[in-house]
């Protein structure tokens, strides 16, 4: 496992040169970490599980290079390419593509989640626990930065009852209400269910202090 990792890291470490808006190859290690913890308690197949965690993200890339919006799936041909390089067999690589492309379902979203597979449910509960705590909230306001939004609009409301990633919050605030504050009832696996509790605590009392502070009550 550690010599396909290597030698896709090679291939990310190119891709992800230019990253910088929270979806860098520090975010794929850490993921990749995460999943082998949870994958430890939980099962699943580890060699899938890693390689879905390291090219999971592709697709913020490509959707950075054309400036239109672009999902999980729409980074599979690119993904399929890289995964051709390596030694794994055909259906291998047909699983690593299903985790990537499922990886971004949200039982807050429209669509729900549609995918019962512990690989997949790993990677989805890897990925989300790097979208909260200190890292997370760091990347939340770096990709709101890159992405041209304000800190904080307090005028604008909240009126996203569903959560569609294709849509823009009007704020890196907003976003903390639309999505990151939803991930803690979203963890699939018991081990990710435990691993969020502190960072879902962290993340509101950042809040607090944020609008304590935003309100001079401090
Ligand atoms: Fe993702
Ligand atoms: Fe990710």
């Amino acid at each position: 496992m550690e010599e396909i990792i290597q030698q896709l890291e090679k291939e990310v470490k190119e891709l992800f040169h230019t990253e910088s808006s929270g979806h860098d190859i520090y975010h794929l290690k850490r993921v990749l970490n995460n999943a082998l913890t949870i994958q430890e308690k939980e099962g699943g197949n580890r060699l899938i599980i890693a390689v879905s965690a390291f090219l999971h993200d592709i697709h913020r890339i490509i959707q950075k290079e054309s400036g239109k919006f672009c999902s999980p799936r729409d980074s599979l041909p690119k993904v399929k390419k890289i995964l051709d390089k390596t030694s794994l067999a055909e259906e291998q690589k047909w699983k690593v593509l299903h985790c990537i492309e499922f990886h971004e379902e949200y039982d807050f979203s429209d669509n729900g989640k549609t995918v019962n597979d512990i690989e997949t449910l790993i990677l989805q509960d890897a990925d989300n626990l790097d979208a909260i705590w200190a890292i997370g909230i760091g990347r939340t306001f770096s990709f709101g930065g890159a992405n041209g939004l304000n800190m904080w609009i307090p005028e604008k409301s909240f009126d996203r009852s569903t959560f569609d990633e294709s849509e823009k919050d009007p704020s890196t605030i907003h976003h903390f209400y639309s999505k990151l504050l939803k991930l803690k009832e979203n963890m699939n696996t018991k081990t990710a269910k435990k691993m969020v509790v502190e960072r879902h605590k962290f993340m509101e009392l950042f809040l607090q202090e944020f609008f304590d502070e935003w309100n001079g009550k401090k």
